[in-house]
This record gives C-alpha cells, sequence and structure tokens, in this order.
C-alpha cells in the first residue's frame, strides 16, 4: 500500500476512481490510478437502482471479486453496503468478506457515529477508508443530495467527524459535497488525506464515478463533474451502425 500520509506531507495529489468490471478496472489500473473503489454506486451506473440504499453486500463480494481479477497496482478499496455494519461485530464481518473478495482495504459511510465499527475493522488490520458529508446511504432522510457545511454546526460536526475518524484508525477520508472553505480547514487539521467528491480543490486528492467522468451514464451527471468522454454517445454511434449495416448492408 502506497504512503498516502506521506503523498500528502509531500503535497502530492491522489487519485481515485470507481470500478465494477474486470476491462473497467484493468484500463485503470493501467492508467496509473492510485485508488480503485468498488463503490456501492455500482447500483445506480450499473444495476440500475433508483439510489445506494437497495445494494446488498452479495452484489458487493460479486464486484469485488470481478474487479480484483483485474487490478495489479492501485489499492482496491470496496463499500460496505447499508445495513452491513450496525454493530461493531457486524462491521468486521463484513471487512472480512470483502477482503476475502480481493479488497485491500474498506470503506463506510459516517464520521463520529461509526467510530465504534472504524476503530473494530482497524484493529483487525484491515485499512479503512472514511466517507463523510453528504452520505449516499442516507439520501433518503436526506431528502436529496444536499452541499454540506453551510451552517456553523454542519461544519463543526464535519471537523469532529474528521478528527474522529482519524483517531479511530482510517488511513483517509472521502469528503462529499463539502463546501470548499469547510475542506480547507479538515483538510489542514487532520494528518491523513483529504479525498473529494464535489467538494472543490482544497483536497489532498479527487474521486469520482468512473462511468460520470466517461460519460457512461447519460441520463444523469452531478453538476460538478466535467466528462473527460462520451462512451455513451459513442456505443450508441456503434450500435447504430451495426443495426444499419446488418439491415440494409450488402448480402454476402
Ligand atoms: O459509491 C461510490 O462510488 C462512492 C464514491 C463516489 C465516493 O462512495
Amino acid at each position: 500500500m502506497k504512503n498516502f500520509r506521506e503523498m500528502k506531507r509531500q503535497g502530492e495529489k491522489i487519485t481515485a476512481l470507481t470500478a465494477y468490471d474486470y476491462p473497467t478496472a484493468r484500463l485503470l489500473d493501467e492508467s496509473g490510478i492510485d485508488i480503485i473503489l468498488v463503490g456501492d454506486s455500482v447500483g445506480m451506473v450499473v444495476l440500475g437502482y433508483e439510489d445506494t440504499t437497495r445494494v446488498t453486500l452479495s452484489e458487493m463480494l460479486h464486484h469485488t471479486r470481478t474487479v480484483a481479477r483485474g487490478v495489479k497496482h492501485a489499492l482496491l478499496v470496496a463499500d460496505m453496503p447499508i445495513h452491513t455494519y450496525e454493530t461493531p461485530e457486524q462491521a468486521v464481518a463484513t471487512a472480512r468478506q470483502l477482503v476475502d473478495a480481493g479488497a485491500q482495504a474498506v470503506k463506510l459511510e459516517g464520521g463520529v457515529n461509526r467510530v465504534p465499527q472504524i476503530e473494530a475493522i482497524t484493529r483487525e488490520g484491515i485499512p479503512f477508508m472514511a466517507h463523510i458529508g453528504m452520505l449516499p446511504q442516507s439520501v433518503r432522510e436526506e431528502g436529496g443530495y444536499k452541499v454540506k457545511g453551510r451552517t456553523q454546526s454542519e461544519a463543526e460536526a464535519l471537523l469532529a467527524d474528521a478528527q474522529a475518524v482519524e483517531r479511530a484508525g482510517a488511513f483517509s477520508v472521502v469528503l462529499e459535497i463539502v463546501l470548499a472553505e469547510i475542506v480547507k480547514q479538515i483538510t489542514r487539521a487532520i494528518e491523513i488525506p483529504t479525498i473529494g467528491i464535489g467538494s472543490g480543490e482544497h483536497c489532498d486528492g479527487q474521486i469520482l464515478v468512473t462511468h460520470d467522468l466517461i460519460g457512461l451514464f447519460p441520463w444523469f451527471t452531478p453538476k460538478f463533474v466535467s466528462p473527460q468522454a462520451r462512451v455513451a454517445d459513442e456505443i450508441r454511434r456503434a450500435a447504430a451502425a451495426f443495426i444499419e449495416q446488418t439491415r440494409n448492408g450488402p448480402r454476402i
């Protein structure tokens, strides 16, 4: 595992993208990405669920095994899906299953409220990535994907979350759609790297859902993403060319 704290100290930005299948994992790995996350975003961009709250552990294990076959260099992190870390014991059992499936580290959503689970996981020697800010597994209670850190109390709670997950042994923390000014304060206040998604430039690294980056989920693109490719358009073009050629091309 790379020394991510050292990368932060040296000002070397950390790069992370999601993968859910073998070819994408292998392509990202060959591109030199630092971290590949088997995110529970698989539920939305691959499985067609409305949000991540229906993703099961068996789906995460299946995709983790698939991705693991394509990764040689990057750190492979797997998400712990909703309702699989209600207690420290359950969290450890879930983390172990993901590690057995090929993950080198695990991630779950929450800060201060999940410290017993995080401590239990790190005590087992399983590297742990935290995730605070907007928590997609709570999107239903929250009523949408809302920016975090707008009020003083929210900002204070975020800082407390970041410090708590660092103390509990996390090697890094994802900050999802957090106000840039608060991100700056958090990044300065802790020694583990902050990895941002929709949280501006003051993080020690950035993570994106690969489908958003490459334009493979054209029905919805978060506002903070600037796609670097239009893969959905290419698929449509290739399919249309095949259909046209098959229906109207020369008969052999
Ligand atoms: O599930 C996921 O893909 C994630 C990242 C976007 C941080 O948690």
